[in-house]
């Protein structure tokens, strides 16, 4: 190594104890060979000094035999460091790479950036703060970009850089640089993002990447060094809540007993109360014991043996964790799921589930959807192959303890073996955790359905409106209920906006929000139409699933699909609580039509067009059809 070797020869004392106060930034990079990664890092690699010498040489023997920039130096052969890649031009598998400025230390992880490694790089990007995701200035967001950008947000990284690369091949035009940026900050709106930083740079020519570039003077935002020198690093491990994973009981002798396992997240000092998660017995730690002498105080990463006050029943696999601020303990939960084996994912298949320290056997119950990383769009789905995405409920065999993976990556992961082979199919991210209906019974009522509706004189129904925001399902929903309720009708109207006051107060609209908001007002309306009434549903239910399980809630031709099929330009020119504006504006993520999925119905009782006709007409069909 070049200026640091020198402080290593000279000091390596001083070289250490300045590498050990400095922080460390974990970022990923994602963006295939084409859009210049390989060289991007090499350069960064390059400019900070941190390369061997002898890796030198060898770097500008090849470049000159294999290069593509004839006598100077080819940086891309800098990261693709396996013989494979070499050959194949193509990064195949995660590479981690070392190196430091004066301010920061940085692990980069490289991954593939082709779709049959979506493996590869959910493994790199689980433990990093910043994603990198790189462009080709010449071709802007590309379905691979957004693929990185979901898989990226999908294991909870929260600040991304845009790098839009090879400038110099757009001749530093700064429209297409507004262009690609603008494009993208739309598309990312709905991934939940904190910070997008977006950087011309030119990583062949050096443009931005230490220094701040003459030909992009336009540019007013940090070189990309100095952007990653600064970010701010997400709140670490140690802030976090304190979880450690017994690994080990430990007695040496009679009068000890101690806890062995690593802290993955928080501190703990002697005298703070910690419970057993799976008994939810409390005491208080005595000691932390470790090879060098007692701690006063463990911190995340540390790997200790703890004894506690009192005796209480702790075994391996256990979490301890904060009375106040405990884990989960469940044995159903929700998860998204990540398939890494060739052989697909069999729900019902009974595997086992490793999280921290317990192995439990478990089985994927339901596989709710699959994820199709391209488009981000869901699709209903029985198997889940190699390096697809799904959403699944997972049942155990007994309860564990875990966190959401999005409060806590350490004890809100887990994978999945197969019993047979030993070989890890699949890794998730827990979402939540679902109740079982334990010591629950039907209980048998005299007064039913029928009996209910013969006294109203009508048949009972669902009529369920769907479509885009500002689609005109609530105005017509309105008026067919008036007509009905003058016909004599007796009728109740449950509506996406007032239901959202009260019942569904708690929800928002991510996309597992929006299930569990259908999903609750189908069964509301379920119980309405049990009670006799004609019940009139307005709600955009984006997802053809959520509607079929709504229909299938209820009895033959009970169902009605009213598709209000206005177009998307005419609800946005509507635009009646102008929200189709804020959504444009990237300050309303996840909006329907916008940065989020509607999957029109296909078969739907009723179609209508609420860009043509009046609503009035609109209602009449609706109300003719009834009566038919
Ligand atoms: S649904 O997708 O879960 O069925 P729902 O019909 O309950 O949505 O609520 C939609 C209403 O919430 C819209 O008419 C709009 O007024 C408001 N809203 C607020 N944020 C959003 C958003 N991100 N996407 C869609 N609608 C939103």
């Amino acid at each position: 190594m070049s200026h640091q070797s020198e402080l290593i020869a000279r000091d390596i004392d001083a070289y250490l104890s300045s590498q050990e106060t400095k922080g460390m930034l974990r970022f990923i990079t994602c963006g295939s060979v084409d859009d210049g990664k390989s060289t991007l890092i090499g350069r960064l690699l390059w400019d900070s000094r941190m390369i061997f010498e002898d890796h030198l040489s060898t770097l500008s023997a090849d470049s000159r035999r294999v290069g593509t920039q004839g006598d100077e130096i080819d940086y891309a052969l800098l990261m693709d460091g396996l013989q494979a890649e070499r050959e194949q031009g193509i990064t195949i598998d995660v590479a981690y790479r070392f190196f430091s400025t004066d301010r920061r230390k940085f692990i980069v992880a490289d991954t593939p950036g082709h779709e049959q490694y979506t493996r590869n790089m959910v493994t790199g990007a689980s433990t990093a703060d910043v994603a990198l995701i790189l462009v080709d200035a010449r071709k802007g967001i590309l379905t691979q970009t957004r693929r990185h950008s979901y898989l990226v947000s999908l294991v909870g990284i929260r600040r991304v850089v845009l790098a839009v690369n090879k400038m110099d091949l757009v001749g530093y035009a700064p429209e297409r640089f507004d262009a690609i940026r603008g494009d993208y900050l739309q598309f990312a709106a709905g991934l939940g993002f904190e910070q997008i930083t977006c950087i011309p740079l030119s990583a062949l020519k050096g443009d931005n990447l230490i220094k701040r570039s003459d030909n992009t003077p336009w540019y007013a935002g940090p070189p990309l060094m100095d952007f990653l020198e600064d970010v701010k690093i997400d709140a670490t491990d140690s802030d976090r809540p304190f979880r450690m994973p017994v690994q080990l009981v430990n007695r040496p002798a009679p009068d000890f007993r101690g806890y062995a396992g690593t802290i993955v997240s928080g501190s703990i000092r002697p005298g703070d109360e910690v419970v057993s998660c799976d008994s939810g017995r409390s005491s208080r730690i005595e000691r932390i014991v470790t090879m060098s002498g007692d701690l006063p105080e463990a911190r995340a990463g540390q790997s200790v043996t703890v004894t506690l006050a009192d005796e209480i029943d702790i075994s391996r696999g256990d979490l301890l964790a904060p009375p106040k601020t405990r884990p989960v303990h469940a044995d159903r939960f929700e998860a998204h799921l990540v398939w890494m084996h060739d052989e697909p994912l069999l729900p019902g298949k009974s595997y086992l589930l490793k999280t921290g320290c317990s192995t439990v056997p478990a089985h994927v119950t339901d596989l709710q959807c699959t994820i199709d990383v391209n488009s981000l769009q869901r699709q209903p789905g029985s198997v889940l192959a190699l390096n697809g995405i799904g959403i699944c409920t997972i049942s155990l065999d007994r309860p564990i303890s875990f966190d959401p993976y999005r409060e806590n990556r350490a004890t809100g992961s887990f994978i999945l073996i197969d019993r047979f082979t030993n070989a890890t199919v699949g890794a998730g991210m827990i979402d939540g955790a679902l109740r079982r209906a334990d010591n629950i019974h039907w209980q048998a009522i005299a007064i039913d359905k029928r009996a209910r509706a013969a006294i109203k004189g009508q048949k009972p129904c669902l009529l369920w409106f769907t479509g885009l925001s500002g689609a005109g399902k609530t105005t017509i929903a309105n008026m067919v209920e008036k007509r009905l309720h003058s016909l004599g009708k007796h009728t109740y109207i449950l509506d996406g906006d007032n239901v959202r006051h009260g019942l569904n107060r708690d929800l928002g609209f991510t996309d597992a929000d929006r299930v569990e908001n259908i999903r609750r007002v189908a069964e509301a309306a379920k119980l309405f139409v049990d009670a006799g009434l004609i019940v009139l549903a307005s709600f955009i239910s984006p997802f053809k699933r959520d509607r079929e399980m709504a229909r299938s809630l209820l009895g033959e031709g009970e169902f009605v699909e009213i598709f209000v099929n206005t177009p998307l330009e005419i609800c946005e020119k509507r635009d009646v609580k102008g929200l189709y504006k804020k959504a444009r504006a990237g300050m309303l993520p996840n909006f329907t039509g916008i940065d989020s999925a509607y999957e029109p119905p296909e078969h739907p009782e009723i179609e209508i067009n609420g860009g043509t006709d009046t609503p009035e007409e609109l209602a009449e069909r609706i109300v003719r059809y009834l009566i038919d």
